[in-house]
């Protein structure tokens, strides 16, 4: 078969670019950690607040037995709940966020913490903060007009 020597280096190029992106993105990916949610747990996201374990009084860290902590919270418009959360730092952190409403998102700087919150699941998310600070905690899916001005604090202490 014969193929224009342009067209071949066109395929060429086209090929190595697409070696070099799957490179980058699966080098990053590994470097930091990143990985796709793989917990599928299903909620009634109508009801969060009739739930034994997103009712409104049982939000927030809560400690494990093995020394482990877990944050639940409940994502809305237009804000996180509850709306600050502390952790100590190097401790590992399991989210569990789910919506009241509508597709939010996620994402605190710096971390590797960045998962989608699609109403009806339950997103979880276990990490480990390695610098102590004040961390915001952003949607980063368009949810309506006040997306802009959803979020909320988390701060990483050092342990006493
Ligand atoms: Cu919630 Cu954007």
């Amino acid at each position: 078969m014969h193929i224009d020597p342009l067209e071949r280096r066109w395929i060429i190029l086209t090929l190595v670019l697409m070696l070099a992106i799957t490179g980058v993105l699966l080098g990053y990916a590994i470097a930091a950690n990143l990985h796709p949610p793989s917990n599928v747990e299903t909620i009634d996201s109508t009801r969060l607040h009739l739930t034994p374990e997103f009712a409104e009084d049982k939000l927030g860290v809560a400690k494990n037995p093995d020394g482990t902590l877990t944050v639940t919270m409940v994502a809305g418009r237009y804000g996180f709940y509850p709306q600050h959360v502390e952790v100590p730092v190097a401790t590992p952190v399991t989210f569990r966020i789910a919506s009241a409403d509508v597709l939010h998102g996620v994402h605190v700087p710096l971390t590797n913490l960045s998962t989608m919150i699609v109403p009806g699941y339950v997103s979880e998310v276990t990490t480990l903060f390695e610098k102590t600070g004040e961390y915001p905690l952003l949607c980063n899916e368009y949810c309506g007009l006040g997306h802009d001005h959803m979020w909320s604090r988390l701060t990483v202490i050092s342990p006493q």
